[in-house]
């Protein structure tokens, strides 16, 4: 998204790859865009496929207390919207893009190292087809994720990192079955959350809450179909499970999000709970705010959106933290045995369907947050 941005704004840019292009385009991860990402891709030119596969939605239900709640999302931010395409099919689209215009994108490079970040030329050495590499830059974007170099390579003592490990996982699959509703479903039950998501009419996402160190050799398909219906009502519509996995729970942040000529964007720097949905939606937004920098940096103009990158970001990172943060808390099973606690997320709950504003702070913050600037 980044490399596409910048080729708009005749930004050269290399694109490094750890992994094959076949994994990277078969890894299934979620699939909720924002209406701010939607519309980035958009402008981007990387949306025509999205536009005509993707699924749009208006709104979603709470499911507790064994009733559905519809939230009015359009209704209460003022027509906004939420779409379903899958990150892989994104990652996809824009792979095809880059490749067809012939520009960079290395997949399968071996020993990435990032040098002289501090300095005005950093280096980046790597590996491919057996031979040693070398590229001098002005700037280098880890957008490598959590387990990337990059972040790594920032001295420990000029990072600050927040972090919080929740006590429990998703079990996620993918089936082919119908969606059991047109929307989304966020239930909270007694045995623990579940969320009904899909991908088309005839595919369905499914998670539900398990331990964090779910072992998925014991979740036989007959386990996993009876924990979700139970969950998520007789209804759902079973069908044959294409893929499984289990998705850990953490928030997590680096500060600052830049370290000289290093500048860090999406999991490289922050991880959220998958609650709300804002992991590849967060990405996006940091990248709109680098790409303005990096276009005054290039122009001659300064580098004060450079100074700025971090905080700017930061001040989105933070608030989309604690949106994922609270809506992981309010559904999620807790077996710590605080009886008070779980009675005062029931009554946000109640509280919560009741009360336009309390379902509005809920909307604006799903639907996506105004970007800076
Ligand atoms: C999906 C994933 C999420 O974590 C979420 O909150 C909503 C949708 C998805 O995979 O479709």
């Amino acid at each position: 998204m980044l490399a596409q941005m910048l080729h708009q704004r005749g930004i050269d840019s290399v694109v490094l790859e750890a992994r094959s292009r076949v994994h990277v385009e078969s890894r299934i991860r979620a699939g909720l865009l924002e209406q701010g990402s939607v519309d980035t891709m958009t402008e981007s030119g990387v949306a025509d496929r999205l536009h005509r596969e993707a699924l749009v939605h208006h709104g979603l239900d709470l499911r507790f207390r064994g009733q559905d709640h519809r939230v009015d999302l359009s209704g209460l931010t003022g027509g906004k919207a939420v779409t379903i395409y899958g990150q892989q099919e994104a990652v996809k689209d824009m792979i095809a893009i880059r490749l067809a215009a012939g520009l960079p994108l290395n997949f399968d490079v071996d020993d990435v190292a990032i040098h002289d970040i501090a300095t005005t030329r950093p280096r980046i050495t790597w590996r491919q087809d057996g031979a040693e590499r070398v590229l001098d830059c002005d700037v280098i974007a880890g957008c490598d994720g959590f387990h990337g170099i990059c972040r790594p390579a920032i001295p420990a003592a000029d990072l600050r990192i927040f972090d919080r490990i929740y006590p429990f996982a998703w079990l996620g699959i993918l089936a082919r079955a119908k969606p059991i509703s047109d929307e989304l479903i966020y239930a909270r039950h007694a045995d623990g959350f579940a969320l009904a998501t899909m991908r088309s009419a005839t595919i369905s996402r499914l998670y539900l809450q398990c331990a964090p160190d779910e072992d998925l050799a014991t979740w036989s398909d007959d386990r996993i179909w009876g924990a979700l219906r139970r969950r998520l009502g007789d209804t759902l519509e079973q069908g044959p499970i294409l893929q499984r996995g289990v998705t850990a729970m953490r928030s997590f942040v680096a500060e600052p999000m830049r370290h000289g000529r290093l500048f860090l964007a999406g999991d490289a720097a922050h991880i959220v709970p998958p609650t709300g949905a804002k992991g590849m939606n967060l990405a996006i937004a940091d990248v709109r705010v680098l790409v303005r920098a990096l276009e005054q940096f290039f122009a001659r103009q300064g580098e004060a959106l450079m100074n700025s990158y971090s905080a700017t970001c930061l001040d989105r990172v933070w608030k989309v933290q604690r949106f994922s943060w609270w809506m992981t808390q309010l559904l999620h099973r807790y077996d710590d045995g605080d009886a008070f606690e779980d009675r005062i997320r029931l009554a946000e709950l109640d509280y919560l369907i009741g009360s336009t504003a309390a379902l509005t702070t809920l909307a604006e913050n799903y639907v996506g947050l105004p970007y800076a600037g």
